[in-house]
């Protein structure tokens, strides 16, 4: 398979139904949950993309029986703290942040010294983050490169609930803490920055003892530990941060409608809506629904032209962490100048993705200005590239690549986008999908 995608012209018109993959974070905390559960989950519509996998493998490698069938996966959970698994066991996270932090907070009474590795991308990311948290559970941690990967950890012998203040918006942070909490005595007080509350939903739904009070910057969540968690079956819904390529795709297609089925629209995931709305985006929302304290709707999507710049309100980073990369093609092509701020934990991602953003940007013949943690983008909205443009040595941020193909099919240009694998990280059937809208390209 040619590892390069090579795109010459833009899309044609199209009017679609669509389903994008399962939900990301949902499907990894599925996994790592119902690895603590008593008994045999079920999940349907579970991302199988290599970030799952190697949850399953994770835990698998700790010693619970993983089965994958055609229309499901099932887990033999042995309950709290069920892992069984000899010592100087290496666990790779590969290139899953969310893996590699969460994964921590479950091996929190782990007797054994357990190694965790990842890939490139995943050895240059921050683990100080949760490696603090957890140390104050009573873990220790051993690394060549200090907070980075790989690392091992040998946990607590009786770890004790700890105060803990998240003050970056990270939803793996503040999971992570949860996921510890679930094996310590007393109660784990948490003061979060608002972020996605996927795990939260979880845990009540799983009757495990939690309290969430929130105000309009924090949450206050205190847990207790359970005495055990039920196997539990999950439908996982279509994952909002894939849709959101699909959305800016349609948006700056001529004469386009797509309907995206199912999505999770979980109201700490949807900055994307609201800023794309904003800047005079045609998106609905049809036959919403509740799912186990999820939202869920399916997305319509139209052409939306007299797009305009947007002074982006800080308050909507976390909710579109994922999604600023595509929110910066859409600035690209819009009138005026739009400005994100307070945006530094872009950096921190699978590569750096302000950086990167601005970048591909400033190829495409935009301009644009950069600092540490803000970009300015001047907008054209009459934008046409006629320039070849080669996209490469992106330490295959999916994102990127995702980023890459769609400014390639609304803006024109030639355009040679390397790895094009890296998508099977969180979005397999993205280039499958585009095919299908029209079968003229790709
Ligand atoms: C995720 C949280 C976010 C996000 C990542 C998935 C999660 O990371 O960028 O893709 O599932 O908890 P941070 O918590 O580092 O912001």
């Amino acid at each position: 398979m040619l590892r390069t995608l090579i795109i010459n012209q833009k899309i044609e018109p199209f009017k679609k139904i669509i389903k994008v993959d399962g939900d990301k974070s949902l499907s990894i905390r599925w996994v790592l949950l119902a690895s603590q559960a008593l008994g045999i989950s079920k999940a349907y519509n579970l991302l199988m993309s290599e970030d799952v996998s190697a949850a399953l493998e994770a835990i698998k490698k700790l010693g619970i029986k993983v089965k994958i069938n055609k229309s499901n996966c099932e887990i033999f959970g042995n309950g709290i703290n069920g892992f069984n698994y000899k010592s100087g066991l290496v666990v790779d996270a590969k290139n899953s942040g969310t893996l590699g932090r969460l994964i921590l907070g479950l091996l929190i009474r782990s007797p054994k010294r357990i190694k965790i590795i990842g890939d490139k991308s995943l050895s240059k990311r921050d683990f100080s983050r949760v490696v603090m948290p957890l140390e104050k559970f009573g873990a220790k941690f051993y690394y060549k490169t200090k907070n980075k990967l790989p690392l091992s950890i040998i946990g607590s012998q009786s770890p004790k609930g700890i105060n803990y203040i998240e003050n970056k918006g990270s939803a793996q942070c503040k999971s992570s803490v949860m996921l510890a909490a679930l094996n310590s005595t007393g109660t784990t007080f948490i003061k979060a920055k608002k972020s996605r509350n996927h795990s939260e939903l979880l845990f009540k739904y799983l009757k495990i003892p939690i309290k969430i009070k929130k105000n309009k910057k924090y949450d206050f969540i205190n847990i207790k530990k359970p005495t055990k968690i039920n196997a539990f079956n999950y439908q996982v819904p279509g994952d909002i941060s894939s849709s959101a390529f699909f959305m800016v795709l349609t948006m700056l297609t001529n004469n386009s409608e797509l309907l995206i089925k199912n999505v999770n629209i979980n109201p700490s995931r949807i900055g994307i809506i609201t800023i794309l709305k904003k800047m005079g985006a045609k998106i609905s929302l049809n036959n919403t629904r509740n799912y186990r304290g999820e939202k869920i709707s399916d997305i319509k999507i139209k052409t939306s032209k007299n797009l305009r710049g947007i002074n982006c309100p800080s308050r909507l980073n976390s909710s579109a962490i994922d999604e600023f990369l595509i929110i910066f093609l859409v600035a690209a092509k819009a009138k005026g100048i739009s400005y994100f701020r307070n945006i530094s934990e872009l950096n921190q991602k699978e590569s750096p993705r302000l950086n990167w953003g601005s970048k591909i940007l400033n190829m495409m013949g935009i301009k644009t200005e950069l600092t540490k943690d803000s970009i300015k983008i001047y907008g054209q909205p009459n934008l046409e590239i006629a320039k070849p443009i080669v996209i490469k040595k992106y330490l295959k941020d999916h994102r990127v690549f995702m980023m890459s193909t769609i400014a390639a099919l609304t803006c024109g240009g030639k355009w040679k986008i390397h790895d094009k694998d890296s998508i099977n990280t969180s979005f397999p059937s993205f280039l499958k999908i585009i095919k299908n809208l029209n079968n003229q390209l790709i």
